[in-house]
Order: C-alpha cells, then sequence, then structure tokens
C-alpha cells in the first residue's frame, strides 16, 4: 500500500500531524506533498521543525493567488506527482483550497480519496471552504467525521454510510501531545512570560476571508474588540494572520488597533507557543475553526466572531458562543463566559483519531 498525504497550510500541517507520526512507526511506503499553499516561515516551516515532521518529497511552491489561479495550478502540479508516485490512496485534511485540488485530482485518477475531518457544515455556501468541503466529501472513498453530527451530515447529502467512519478529530490528538511538550519546554515558557507579562489576558485571532476582506464588518468587529478592552480592562494577544494584517494596512485599521495600548499584536507563533498562549488565556475570541475546536478540548471560553460554525459540538457543549461582527452580542458572550463552569465534555475524541484511521486505510486496503 502507498499513501500521499497531500497538505498546503498551518491547521493541515498541525492537523496531519497526528497521522504522520503513526506512519512514521509503520512499515508503510508514504510520502508528503506540500502545494505550499502557505509558505511564510511562520506559517509553514516552523510547524515542520516544532512538529518534528519529515521534509516534504514535493513541495509545488504554490503560493497565494485568486481561487482559480492557485487551485488551477495545484491541479496541474499534483496531477504530474500523482501520476508518478500511483498511491493507492491520497489523504488531505479540511476544506483549504489545497484539499479540493488533492482531492478532485486524485478522483479523475481513479485514486481513492481520504478525506480527514469530512462532514462539517455551516451551510453556508458564502464561505469557500463550505464548497471546498462538499466537494471534497462527494468525490472520498474515506469519509472520516470527527462526531456523530458530521456523520449525519453526510448521511442527509446521500453519501453511503460505509465509506463514513466516526474517529474523533486528530485536533485531540495534537493538542493532547503537544501541550506536554510545550509546557516542559523552556524556549515556550520564557516566549509565553515575556509576551504575556504573566498578567491575565484575552486571546484574539482573526482571519475568516467572510470577515477579513470585508471592510464594514472588519471595521465592526475591531470596534467591538476595543470596547471590550474599555469595559472589562484587559489585555488582547493578538497573533496576526497575514491575510488579516494586510486588510487592515489597506482599510487603514492597523494604526489604530497598534495605537491602543491594551492590544498586543504579534506575528504568528509556533504551534506550541500558541497552544501555551490558548491554555492560559482567561478567554479566546476567534473566528478559526482549529482555535474553536482547541479551546474546546483545553476547556478555555471562547467566543466566534462568526453568524455561524461548522463546529456546532462547541456551541451545544457550553464551551462557545456565535457573536458575529455584532458589538452588544460579543460584550454580553464576554460576560457570560467570564463566569462560565469549565465544565463541559471534550466532543471530539479521546486523542487515538490518527491511530483509528491508519488501521482503518490498512485494513481495508491490505484486504
Ligand atoms: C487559507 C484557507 C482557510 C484556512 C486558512 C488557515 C482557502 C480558501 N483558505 O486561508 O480555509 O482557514 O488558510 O490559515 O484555502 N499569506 C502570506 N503568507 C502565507 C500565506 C498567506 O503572506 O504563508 C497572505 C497572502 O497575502 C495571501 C493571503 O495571506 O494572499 C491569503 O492566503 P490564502 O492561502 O489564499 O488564504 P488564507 O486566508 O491563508
Ligand atoms: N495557530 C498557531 N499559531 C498562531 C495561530 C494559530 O499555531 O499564531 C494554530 C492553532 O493552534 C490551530 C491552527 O493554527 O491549530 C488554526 O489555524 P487557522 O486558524 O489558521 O485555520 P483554521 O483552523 O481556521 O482553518
Amino acid at each position: 500500500m502507498k499513501l500521499s498525504i497531500i497538505l498546503g497550510t498551518r491547521p493541515e500541517i498541525i492537523k496531519l500531524s497526528p497521522i504522520i507520526r503513526i506512519l512514521e512507526k509503520t512499515n508503510i511506503d508514504w510520502h508528503i506533498i506540500h502545494t505550499n499553499q502557505h509558505y511564510s516561515e511562520n506559517m509553514d516551516k516552523i510547524f515542520f521543525e516544532e512538529l518534528n515532521l519529515p521534509k516534504p518529497k514535493y513541495n509545488l511552491n504554490i503560493g497565494s493567488g485568486t481561487h482559480g489561479e492557485q487551485t488551477g495550478k495545484m491541479l496541474i502540479k499534483i496531477e504530474k506527482v500523482l501520476l508518478k508516485e500511483k498511491p493507492n490512496v491520497v489523504i488531505v485534511q479540511g476544506d483549504t483550497n489545497t484539499v479540493l485540488a488533492g482531492a478532485l485530482v486524485a478522483s479523475k485518477l481513479k485514486i481513492e480519496v481520504a478525506h480527514v475531518e469530512a462532514g462539517l457544515r455551516s451551510f453556508d455556501k458564502n464561505m469557500p471552504e463550505e464548497i471546498n468541503r462538499v466537494l471534497t466529501d462527494h468525490i472520498s472513498s474515506y469519509l472520516f467525521a470527527p462526531t456523530e453530527k458530521a456523520k449525519d451530515n453526510l448521511l442527509n447529502e446521500g453519501i453511503e454510510e460505509n465509506k463514513i467512519f466516526v474517529v474523533g478529530n486528530t485536533i485531540v490528538d495534537a493538542t493532547l501531545q503537544n501541550l506536554k511538550i510545550a509546557e516542559k519546554n523552556t524556549f515556550v515558557r520564557e516566549f509565553f512570560e515575556n509576551i504575556t507579562n504573566m498578567e491575565d489576558y484575552f486571546l484574539l485571532t482573526l482571519h475568516r476571508a467572510e470577515n477579513v476582506d470585508n471592510e464594514e464588518r472588519l471595521k465592526n468587529i475591531i470596534d467591538g474588540i476595543i470596547k471590550v478592552i474599555d469595559i472589562f480592562d484587559k489585555t488582547i494577544i493578538f497573533p496576526i494572520h497575514p491575510r488579516t494584517k494586510k486588510r487592515l494596512e489597506e482599510f487603514n485599521l492597523l494604526e489604530k488597533l497598534k495605537s491602543n495600548k491594551k492590544i498586543k499584536i504579534i506575528e504568528p507563533v509556533g504551534y506550541l507557543e500558541f497552544l501555551m498562549l490558548e491554555k492560559n488565556a482567561e478567554l479566546i475570541l476567534t473566528d478559526s475553526g482549529g482555535v474553536q475546536e482547541e479551546a474546546c478540548i483545553l476547556k478555555i471560553p471562547c467566543i466566534t466572531l462568526r453568524d455561524n460554525t461548522e463546529r456546532p459540538e462547541t456551541v451545544e457543549v457550553g464551551a462557545n458562543i456565535l457573536v458575529g461582527d455584532n458589538k452588544e452580542k460579543l460584550i454580553n458572550a464576554v460576560e457570560i463566559m467570564l463566569n462560565k463552569e469549565r465544565d463541559w465534555e471534550n466532543p471530539f475524541g479521546d486523542g487515538k483519531s490518527g491511530e483509528r484511521i491508519i488501521k482503518i486505510l490498512h485494513g481495508n486496503i491490505e484486504r
């Protein structure tokens, strides 16, 4: 059996790392194809280093572009590699353009696609990720759904039950494995102490296209954050995604943010550093998918700056509140979440998802 793992962005590297760690211990023939959709050192290389991952066998150097341009370039280059490597299965994770391109090329070449984190739905087709998820699920042979809810979404769309495996989310594996490493790492602890000054803080991330590419929404969110600082007198630590930095500059909002002494804008940080920041935050404010999950796993209350989520489990267990770009809802949610009992159950599994996925693939392909 031969596996090609196709990845391209920060969350894919993190969420596929538990699978890669398991593959390294087997005699399965496998390799990584990196589209390089993310390429800045702190969005890419830092994760390979911190997570101790092997270098990709292929780096396709795609980089940024419009959706068509980026996906199109990926299709051309991925096809060449898959024609040469002829794997039995291609593994993709999540909902990025890399995922759609990898799955599309493989399925046309009659190579089976294994989709890790299948079945998530925001039911919002304005999100490029929703389109990528739906299309990928419908051309996959192995749908690794994190929860029963995700499985139900797939069944409701007519996907055959025998293709769906509820295995949990590999983010639990990654979080549990790396938090221990982070807490023991002197460099990470020093970073943490310097950045936080050992004071209370809220952690903020922001990068969804529908938030940051829309000037009015982005302005509403920033105004809301400034209001939160004024009312609750908290420091906010904000590792800024490159997309968001670009937009804040374009809309003349970056200086306004920077002039507020209570906001610490920093470059994106490595996974170990970010886990430490999450674990010790009083509250997490985000529009990220992975960060909603990690907050829930780490038992840190989360406020999601979106109108919907493809991770409704986090809201149902009481770990997350959706506020969109609405200032009043945000302030109300901060009040609720600051007093929240952190007594919810993590709905994303036991940290053995990677193991299950490889067992299922191995068992099926060897037969
Ligand atoms: C992509 C995914 C999104 C995912 C996110 C994870 C798609 C459609 N979007 O969004 O689902 O949540 O990754 O972070 O696949 N840039 C850099 N350096 C980099 C990468 C990007 O400077 O290494 C800047 C460029 O200006 C680029 C912009 O960020 O144009 C957006 O990058 P892109 O990969 O298109 O989308 P993301 O917003 O990163
Ligand atoms: N993350 C990180 N450093 C940061 C911000 C986020 O390591 O400065 C990690 C975070 O722990 C999570 C993942 O990046 O595992 C989430 O990626 P992102 O928010 O970019 O994408 P999404 O999950 O929304 O697709």
